[in-house]
């Protein structure tokens, strides 16, 4: 049975840009409920664990880099079907293939610099959420 929530992340390039309040608008407006919020700053050793799974990859320093440079916004969401609804309308890794109205084809630059992050499973979305938010914060 799929979970009802996710976790998320506006990540440092969206947060820069300005598009904070544009993108919490269209998570809303598709249904999700805001059930924690934070704006917050990833250090070095919070992005190397967070992204732990691609730590042999090509790409690990850049994303560490990236993902610590400035504010984020980290957030737990709810709705029916939370995982795999969010990850439709956020789109695809490189923006360039991302459908038409998705976050990140409207806002998002490049495969590395990719404006939002969504859980790609209910373990991984009750891992993350507890990795930024404690239980009595999650209501
Ligand atoms: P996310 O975990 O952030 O929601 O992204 P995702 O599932 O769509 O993609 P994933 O494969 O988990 O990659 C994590 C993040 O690493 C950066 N990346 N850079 N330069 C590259 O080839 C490359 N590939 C991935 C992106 O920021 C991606 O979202
Ligand atoms: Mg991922």
């Amino acid at each position: 049975m799929s979970g009802n929530r996710t976790f998320t992340m506006l990540k440092p390039d969206a947060v820069e840009k300005g598009h904070t309040g544009a993108i919490l608008n269209q998570i809303n407006e598709a249904g999700f409920r805001i059930v924690a919020m934070k704006k917050t700053q990833m250090t070095t050793a919070d992005a190397q664990t967070f992204y732990a799974i691609h730590k042999e990859r090509p790409f690990f320093g850049e994303l560490v880099e990236y993902m610590t440079r400035g504010p984020i916004v980290a957030a737990i969401l709810e709705k029916d079907n939370a995982v795999e609804d969010f990850r439709a309308l956020i789109g695809a890794t490189n923006p360039a293939d991302a459908a038409e109205g998705t976050i990140r084809k409207k806002y998002a630059d490049s495969i590395s610099e990719n404006a939002i992050h969504g859980s790609d499973s209910d373990e991984n979305a009750e891992i993350e959420g507890a990795f930024h938010f404690s239980g009595r914060e999650m209501f």
